[in-house]
């Protein structure tokens, strides 16, 4: 039962982390700290009849009073206008600064709640109780929060760390296959960039099956490797752009596909592959690596190949728009070997041209992996 606590630096300092598998059946005394205190509570319309009692149970057992809100499921949601109804909502409910806002639900409701947590009456205290893999993984640690603009993912966000993240990796066994598929993405990413040994354990499982009974071991070593970069660069200007390994391409796939259509784990996925093929192209990454990559994708049923319509030319205006991107530069993310990887600037030229050997190289397939 590991309980890891990562380090944040500036403010508000410190939070815990804490995995354990079965946490929701005694998940009341961690919301001790907010006795007297109202918590908004903001899921989605899959996770709440599975999760949402439970955690309202927990906190009214723990003296806090709760209010729920549920939103439509899916990547669609992370827009303006829900953003939008969630602060009436927030207003209406009386939610003031010293309440607490926890999103319950995979990244999509993170990222959303993260966002009203951090501009709301200009930030309240913020939960996070997360239940995809991708999210316990990944984006429920971190600080970044965001909803998309209809001209790229991701475009409008802050920088707001959690006081508090609470896992409970049982919560996976509902949790349908494609989406355990997009979790096992980034996961596999955390072991191509910093992790050679997590990245053979996985290859050496080779299913989805054999690697499933080290799930809580296997949030925990991400969450820990996490913990690390984040520590080192909280703000994503150097160190923890190795994070988005393979999330240039990824972006501008879900964009391009429209938002949903490819989920987001899917689509870094593919980016991966091309990322690595970018890095042999450069002499960065070994010859190999590609092709490692791909077997190890295609052992777990993850797709790798570019959706074919996905042209370059439709997907490099949203990868110019790329958060990484500075002026005629655009910073991409390559393997020296499996386990060590560094940002690279290409010119934005070098890059389409990049893209266009991609995608001319025959081996698309259809728009929709699955
Ligand atoms: P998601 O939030 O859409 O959840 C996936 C689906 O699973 C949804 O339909 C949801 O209702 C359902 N679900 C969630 N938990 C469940 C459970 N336990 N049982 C059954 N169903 C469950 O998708 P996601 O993959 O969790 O997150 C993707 C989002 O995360 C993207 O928007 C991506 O950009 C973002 N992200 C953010 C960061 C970050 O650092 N902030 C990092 C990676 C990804
Ligand atoms: N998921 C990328 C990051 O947190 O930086």
């Amino acid at each position: 039962m590991p309980d890891v606590q990562i380090r944040i630096p500036g403010n508000p300092g410190e939070y815990p982390v804490v995995i354990e598998s079965g946490l929701l059946s005694r998940i009341s005394p961690r919301f001790k700290p907010f006795e007297g205190r109202k918590v908004a509570v903001i899921t989605d319309e899959n996770v709440a009849p599975l999760y949402a009692e439970r955690i309202t149970a927990a906190l009214d057992a723990a003296g806090v009073r709760p209010v729920v809100r549920v939103l439509p499921a899916g990547e669609t949601t992370k827009c303006m206008d829900q953003l939008e109804g969630l602060y009436d909502f927030l207003l209406t409910s009386g939610i003031t600064r010293t309440d607490a806002v926890l999103a319950l639900g995979g990244g999509v409701i993170g990222d959303l709640t993260g966002y009203a947590a951090a501009t709301f009456l200009r930030g309240i205290r913020f939960i996070q109780v997360p239940t995809t893999l991708l999210a316990q993984v990944d984006s429920s640690v971190g600080g970044k929060v965001a909803i998309n603009h209809p001209r790229g993912k991701n475009l409008l966000g802050a920088f707001y760390q959690p006081e508090l993240v609470l896992i409970d990796t049982d919560t996976l066994s509902t949790l349908d296959e494609r989406q355990v598929g997009a979790g096992l993405g980034e996961v596999i990413k955390y072991g191509c960039i910093l992790d050679a040994a997590l990245f053979e354990r996985i290859e050496a499982c080779g299913s989805r099956e054999n690697l499933a009974p080290l799930y809580p071991e296997i949030v925990a070593r991400c969450i820990e490797l996490k913990g690390q970069v984040v520590f080192e660069d909280p703000y994503d200007r150097g160190l923890r752009m190795i994070l988005n390994f393979g999330h240039t391409l990824a972006h501008a796939i879900e964009n391009a596909a429209g938002y949903g259509e490819i989920l987001h784990g899917e689509a870094v996925c593919i980016g991966m592959v091309a990322a690595a093929a970018w890095g042999t192209r450069l002499g960065i990454t070994p010859p190999d690596t590609e092709s490692r990559i791909r077997h190890i994708l295609t052992d777990y049923s993850l797709p790798i190949e570019i959706p074919s319509g996905l042209t370059a030319e439709r997907l490099f205006p949203s990868m110019a728009l790329d958060k990484k991107a500075s002026g005629k530069e655009i910073r991409i993310v390559c393997l020296e070997k499996i386990g060590r990887s560094r940002t690279v600037p290409v010119p934005a030229v070098r890059l389409k041209e990049l893209m266009e050997q991609l995608s001319s190289a025959p081996r698309c397939q259809d728009a929709n992996p699955f």
